[in-house]
């Protein structure tokens, strides 16, 4: 039995899965049927009656939501009837619509705006006073309702249901009085709860974090790899001058579907905090070339006897610049090399997407490490037997739990890192680099999956690429590392990790500028 199913659209032969809606069909086809309450990755309900079309032997217009493709089947999308419904289904859902799109943080991104100009752009025919609804209602920690702008899609309560499994959204009251709300003395409180507002169609659910700052249109959006934790959502960063405003989730079926946690997206108010802008020496301003020598000048007294010398890897860093140090760590032949990494956090388990491990490439810095033959020990374990003759410290990254603070002083630690804190605050040099943001490169998640991300803008002050300052320390000590493109430094990576031989580096992205990408709703 076939698992296909034809059918004729707008006089256009198509043949799609069966199970397949007539929307999807049609989006097949270039043909895009208007829509609010549909969302391909939650329950269909067919409220909206957003999405009427025709279709042959049937004597009603049918929601080509909900409508699932039949052999034989002939819609017509543009016909007058379905042309005409989906019109004046545009106009009852504006009836009582505030129309507030010049203080509405939505605007430039809203469904309903996007539609009354493809569809409608006709004036109001409304001559009496609009019922009106509470506005600025603090729904929740993240998030702010405006109850006169919701068009009772249902999409919130439905991502709440399905996301995180949390029943916390309700309409409440009938007719045009009918209003979203939570439960009374309840709030939208969940780990996912900012997924809402990715699905509301209009200006109803607004992110505390993000409203009112940068207009939809200002932004470019640029695809990335969320860094929270080791899953990996597929995420976008949107940002402008030099800096990342909001982070919303990319579409992956096989990591995150349409979705990713609240604590992810506030993940890039980090790049902005404690940055290492600048080389330093001995805590003092230096140039690139100064700290560089001044760094391998100190490594070369210990590498005589390599065994004083450790190098920290870090779950916190790309694929690529943990490939760097661990390459130097093999050239060099270190007496100790320390995988680094933020504790777990068993509570965020909650077999959804957030998992306890909140490094980004735990997985990748293993199978690195593996692969260059390195015998690797988590740095937590040093608290127990911290090796006596060791007396340098190569640190990738700003994290180093476990290792005793005072034995850290006696040692030289060079820190290679992006942000100004931790074992970096002490370190006798300090080479400052990109943060994920930043560059290009991968991570590799909990599941095995290396994952793509580009720079979305450039590091601040003279930070470069992790990679290529390792590169630099390691070309100072006489070991030559030619690379002059992450592209570069992944080739040479995976010619040696057995696993990643078919990964592809996908190709370089420009930044998309939102204002040309249509609705996000
Ligand atoms: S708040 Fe938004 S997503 Fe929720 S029902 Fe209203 S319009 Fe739909
Ligand atoms: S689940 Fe993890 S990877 Fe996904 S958004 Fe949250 S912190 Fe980021
Ligand atoms: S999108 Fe089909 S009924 Fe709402």
């Amino acid at each position: 039995m076939s698992d296909t199913v034809t059918l004729t659209i707008d006089g256009k032969p198509v043949t799609v899965a069966k199970g397949t809606n007539v929307l999807e069909a049609a989006k097949t086809l270039g043909v895009e049927i208007s829509a609010f309450c549909y969302h391909p990755g939650l329950p269909i309900v067919a409220q909206c009656r957003q999405c009427l079309v025709s279709i042959e032997k049937n004597p009603k217009l049918q929601p080509s939501c909900q409508q699932v493709v039949a052999d034989g089947m002939v819609v017509h999308t543009t016909d007058p009837v379905s042309t005409l419904a989906r019109k004046q289904q545009l106009e009852f859902t504006l009836v009582n619509h505030p129309i507030d799109c010049p203080i509405c943080d939505k605007a430039g991104e809203c469904t309903l705006q996007k539609l009354y100009f493809d569809h409608d752009n006709a004036d109001s025919r409304v001559d009496t006073p609009k019922v009106h609804k509470a506005k600025v209602v603090d729904i929740g920690p993240h998030i702010v309702l405006d109850q006169e702008r919701c068009i009772l899609c249902s999409r919130c309560i439905r991502t709440c249901d399905h996301v995180s499994g949390q029943h916390q959204l309700e309409f409440a009251h009938r007719s045009d009085h009918e209003l979203l709300t939570t439960a009374p003395g309840e709030q939208l409180d969940n780990p996912y709860s900012l997924n809402t507002v990715d699905v509301c169609p209009v200006g109803a659910l607004t992110a505390k974090d993000f409203r009112f700052t940068m207009r939809a249109w200002e932004l470019d959006a640029t695809p990335s790899i969320c860094n929270g934790c080791a899953t990996g959502c597929n995420i976008e960063i949107h940002h402008k001058n030099e800096r990342a405003w909001r982070l919303v989730p990319r579409h992956n079926p096989d990591v995150n579907d349409y979705w990713m946690c609240d604590e992810g997206r506030f993940t890039y108010h980090d790049l902005r905090e404690h940055r290492l802008a600048g080389p330093t020496v001995e805590g003092l301003p230096a140039s690139w070339d100064r700290a560089i020598a001044s760094a391998a000048k100190r490594l070369g007294v210990f590498l005589k006897d390599p065994a004083q010398v450790g190098v920290v890897l870090s779950a916190t860093c790309s694929n690529e610049d943990n490939y760097a140090l661990a390459r130097l760590a093999k050239e060099w032949k270190v007496g100790l090399v320390l995988v680094a990494g933020k504790p777990p956090v068993p509570a965020r388990a909650d077999g959804r997407l957030r998992v306890a491990d909140v490094n980004p490439n735990a997985a990748g810095v293993k199978a690195i490490a593996a692969a260059l033959g390195l015998a690797t020990t988590p740095s937590f374990e040093l608290d127990r037997a911290p090796p006596a003759n060791l007396r340098a410290l190569v640190v990738l990254g700003d994290v180093l739990p476990g290792f005793d603070a005072a034995r850290l002083k006696e040692l030289e630690v060079i820190a290679v890192a992006s942000h100004e804190r931790g074992v970096v605050t002490g370190a006798r040099v300090a080479l400052p680099i990109a943060a994920w943001a930043e560059a290009a490169g991968t991570v590799t998640n909990a599941k095995g999956r290396v994952q793509r991300m580009h720079a979305a803008f450039a590091p601040p002050g003279q930070a470069i690429a992790g990679w290529d300052a390792i590169a630099r320390l390691g070309h100072a000590t006489g070991v030559k590392l030619a690379w002059s493109h992450a592209r570069e430094v992944w080739k040479d990576m995976v010619a040696q990790v057995a696993a990643w031989k078919d990964v592809t580096w996908a190709r370089e992205v420009r930044p998309l500028a939102l204002r040309f990408a249509g609705s996000r709703g």
